[in-house]
């Protein structure tokens, strides 16, 4: 019996996808398909599947051509599947072509033309897709933001509005129609992106909402709570997105060690410290490290321990009116926490959650989380996550916008309440409410 393998993602199960199973088929009497995790799909690169692994398999399983179905999970696998399997072919679509020579060692490797003219990649784009433009004050925010939104399929940037006009007219790298006017964007998008300075931002989410744009913004929304439910009001009156890009809450690390905290790996939960420092100062700004790395250093605190503390206390040194160094400190009912900010000052940007049974490590910098610890009393049982963060992790945030968008939902993945009280902290710290200064 001469035994055929082949692999792929077979997301949106289409037409190309049947006639190169087909082919495949034809080749021998047994088809073996490999369909790629979820997992290995984003270590990959492929980051927006619109399908899981369980409806991809699904669509493979329903043509009844593939006699048996296995997942991918890791690079070298296939050389695992072709000695186990005791496959005879490996074949695959011809834009692999060269890649796979080296498994010929183990068995015959046939590239199989690939179907002109279709992919899961347009059919994405099809499906789903959004006119971005983009708010900010900053190139290489733009930069940024433009590098990121190519690794996902339905993002077209197609405009830039920036505050500080004059920057932009000297960068001659940003091919994209810039408008001096907020309001004559908006006309020509159907979802905004906005980072722009502090003193600005409720102004242009309030604005872009108002005239039905879905929003994606970095943190803070405003410095007022008040101000941050005006905008979730606008935002479900318009039906639109509003979601908040703290990137450290979208990528898969974090998310997994959140998981292990709920799950009570780590046992009752005592104490939360984050830590967030940079000696780069900003245009002079008030607030600034307030400003720039609070919500991040927040999150998982009210994430993890909820945001109905007890006290609240501010430590502050500042500087030429600029806070260079800041901390938080909370006292729940049963557990504390700490957020240091710093901008202008340095320490170890770690976070640490301390159980009664283990403790979380994240080392630096944790806001970029990919990988961290579960330590324990006896180190023998200490364990190791790893989770590769692709890029700056703003292409996930991109990603989950768009899939907010086309489910006409938001995005749980930060909880509304989490940035009501993001706001209310900062506006606490605006009127140095509970503040002692250093
Ligand atoms: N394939 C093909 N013809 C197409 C598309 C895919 O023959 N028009 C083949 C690929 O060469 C591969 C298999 O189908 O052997 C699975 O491909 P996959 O990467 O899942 O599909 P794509 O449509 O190429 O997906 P994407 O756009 O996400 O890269």
């Amino acid at each position: 019996m001469k035994k055929v393998i082949t692999y792929g993602s077979f997301d949106l199960f289409h037409f190309g996808h049947q006639r190169l199973l087909e082919r495949a088929k034809a080749l021998g009497d047994y088809l073996i398909v490999g369909v790629t995790s979820d997992d290995y799909d984003r270590t990959r690169g492929k980051i927006n599947a619109s399908q899981s692994i369980a409806e991809r398999i699904a669509s493979v399983k329903a043509t009844g051509l593939a006699d048996e179905i296995i997942i991918e999970e890791y690079d070298g696998q296939k050389i695992d599947d072709i000695k186990r399997y005791n496959v005879d072919i490996f074949t695959v679509g011809d834009d692999w072509k060269g890649q796979f020579d080296y498994l010929d060692k183990y068995c015959k490797v046939i590239y199989l033309e690939r179907t002109k003219g279709i992919s899961s990649t347009e059919i994405r784009s099809e499906n789903r897709n959004t006119n971005l433009g983009i708010i900010g004050d900053s190139i290489p925010f733009f930069k940024r933001i433009l590098n990121e939104a190519k690794f996902v399929n339905g993002i077209n940037i197609t405009s830039i509005y920036c505050e500080k006009s004059t920057s932009l007219k000297q960068e001659k790298n940003l091919e994209l129609k810039s408008y001096v006017n907020f309001e004559d964007l908006l006309k020509n998008v159907d979802s905004v992106y906005i980072k722009s300075s502090y003193q600005t931002r409720y102004k242009y989410i309030k604005g872009a909402l108002q005239a039905k744009k879905h929003v994606l913004y970095e943190s803070p929304a405003c410095l007022d709570s008040k101000e941050f439910e005006e905008l979730t009001s606008l935002a479900k009156a318009n039906n639109c997105i509003l979601m908040e890009a703290i990137r450290t809450a979208y990528s898969t690390a974090y998310k997994r060690l959140s998981l292990l905290a709920e799950i009570g790996k780590i046992g009752e939960i005592l104490s939360i410290d984050t830590t967030c420092t940079n000696m780069k100062r900003n245009d002079p700004e008030v607030f600034a490290s307030m400003y720039e790395w609070g919500p991040n250093a927040l999150l998982p605190i009210f994430q993890i321990l909820g945001v109905d503390y007890k006290k609240r206390e501010i430590i502050s040194r500042t500087s030429k009116e600029q806070d260079i160094f800041s901390r938080i400190n909370f006292i729940y009912p049963h557990a504390t926490a700490s957020a240091t900010v710093a901008e202008g000052a340095k320490s170890e940007g770690e976070l640490i959650i301390t159980g009664t049974k283990a403790y979380i490590y994240v080392p630096a910098p944790w806001w970029k989380t990919e990988y961290f610890e579960l330590r324990y009393e006896d180190q023998t049982k200490n364990k190791r996550y790893y989770y590769q963060l692709e890029g700056e992790g703003i292409r996930y945030e991109l990603v989950e916008f768009l899939q907010a968008i086309k489910d006409e939902k938001d995005n749980p993945r930060i909880e509304k309440q989490v940035s009501a009280e993001i706001c209310k902290v900062m506006n606490a710290f605006k009127n140095r409410e509970d503040l002692v200064e250093i």
